[in-house]
């Protein structure tokens, strides 16, 4: 077997999914003959639209499935810019579009764009792990703030202000462990260790919380990351997916931005690996340079599929969906208020809700394994998604029908001794 030592030690501080560990419980408990209520996983029930599979189809009969243009197909990427304008009110230029494989590839090229080694990229903690992954790949340094309530779980411009470092102190100090751990910086961090603040990414709605930065707050982000020269990206993937007002694209603001999206969640198209990026246009050269190295193109069958995404008749089945998400959320979070979760911001977009769980156990993880084997409800513990209060969160998906969360809740009720 070969040594551990002789692999990059940047592997040993990513971080598993957690959450990879509660469905692989969950399955052994199926597999006894339990039955399990899933809502643990971050990714639609829904099947992909019927168009966009027929049009999946007909690409593919007809052949011709080679590699396209690193940026994408033009057709797709003007589909996309046309799709701000129709449904955000955003003017965007085709060509600063570029389609990736899923928006993960898209936060890859932007991190790869902008981290040299021991930047800072400022994040919120709790957040989407797979971002501050990306930064730690590229030897940069996620720096997780903690967020809580009062700001919507998001960061805000005083936050900025206060932990952003402008100048490179020089010093390089890194414990081992994964990025959960000692080297996932924490808010203010040790003054000798600090490094220069690049960046700071936004994801609104947010993973795990479901919450939105204000437009308002967002405005002062955008105005204090351009006063200290920084690089705004903005994870918008579940922007698509918002309930309680009209969905706002920060390109409306900030024209700099990068801007990440995904056909994954509002489209219901986790498995076809595709998304996007919005990029200023004098980056658009450099990121194709990185995507035609790191996977030549996107998937074209996806992308030849996407284009029907937005037609009229598949926007019309996304936003019946979007409607049932809506009704999940209205059903799922009173009752988990109910119960006794602590979920002091009401959810307003993509399909999660992070609840405090510290009245009934003080160690997330633990909790979600006790609730897995008493009540068959698989959830996801705080712990995949930062440090901060980790313990003492877990995290819900509604990405299962209203049946089955009536069942979770019940199953809830009787473990946690309500009835
Ligand atoms: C906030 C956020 N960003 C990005 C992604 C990556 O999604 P994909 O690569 O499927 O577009 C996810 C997936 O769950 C996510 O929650």
């Amino acid at each position: 077997m070969e040594s551990r030592a002789r692999l990059a030690a940047r592997v040993a501080e990513i971080a598993p999914f957690h959450v990879m560990e509660v469905q692989t419980a969950a399955r052994v408990l199926e597999a006894a003959g339990r039955t399990v209520i899933h809502m643990e996983i971050g990714e639609p029930d829904f099947p992909t639209p019927a168009p966009v599979l027929a049009e999946a189809q007909r690409a593919i009969a007809q052949g011709g499935i080679y590699y396209t243009s690193a940026l994408g197909l033009p057709e797709l990427r003007e589909a996309i810019a046309v799709h701000y304008a129709d449904h955000y009110g955003v003017a965007v230029d085709a060509e600063r579009v570029i389609v990736t494989a899923g928006s993960s590839a898209a936060l890859l090229l932007v991190n790869a764009l902008l981290v040299n080694r021991d930047d800072r990229i400022l994040l919120a903690d709790p957040g989407y792990p797979c971002t501050r992954h990306f930064i730690r790949i590229l030897e940069g340094e996620p720096v997780g703030i903690p967020v809580g309530p009062a700001s919507n779980y998001q960061l805000t411009a005083e936050l900025i202000e206060q932990n952003w470092s402008p100048s490179t102190r020089g010093v390089h100090v890194r414990a081992a462990g994964p990025t959960q751990g000692a080297n996932y910086a924490p808010s203010g961090g040790s003054a000798a260790a600090r490094a220069a603040s690049v960046g700071v990414l936004i994801a609104s709605p947010s993973n795990p919380t479901g919450t939105s930065i204000a437009r308002d707050e967002m405005q002062r982000v955008v105005a204090t990351v351009a006063q200290r020269g920084g690089r705004l990206i903005v994870d918008e993937i579940y922007l698509g997916l918002t309930y309680d007002h009209a969905p706002r694209s920060a390109l409306e603001i900030a024209d700099d931005a990068f801007v990440i999206s995904s056909f994954s969640k509002y489209f219901n198209m986790t498995g076809w690996r595709l998304g996007w990026l919005v990029a200023p246009k004098h980056h658009v050269r450099d990121l194709e340079k990185l995507a035609q190295n790191l996977y030549i193109s996107p998937p074209t069958p996806s992308q030849r599929a996407a284009l029907a995404c937005f037609r009229p008749d598949t926007l019309a089945i996304v936003e019946e969906r979007r409607q049932a998400f809506r009704a999940r959320r209205d059903l799922l979070v009173p009752a988990l208020r109910e119960l006794g979760f602590g979920i002091p911001v009401t959810p307003d977009g993509g399909f999660f809700v992070y609840a405090d769980c510290s009245r009934f156990c003080a160690d997330s993880e633990r909790f979600c394994r006790d609730v897995l084997e008493g009540a068959g409800v698989a959830v996801t513990p705080g712990i995949d998604f930062g440090r901060h209060r980790a313990n003492a969160h877990v995290r819900f998906a509604y990405t299962i029908g209203q049946a089955k969360i009536e069942e979770g809740i019940a199953r809830l009720a009787r473990f946690l001794g309500h009835s």
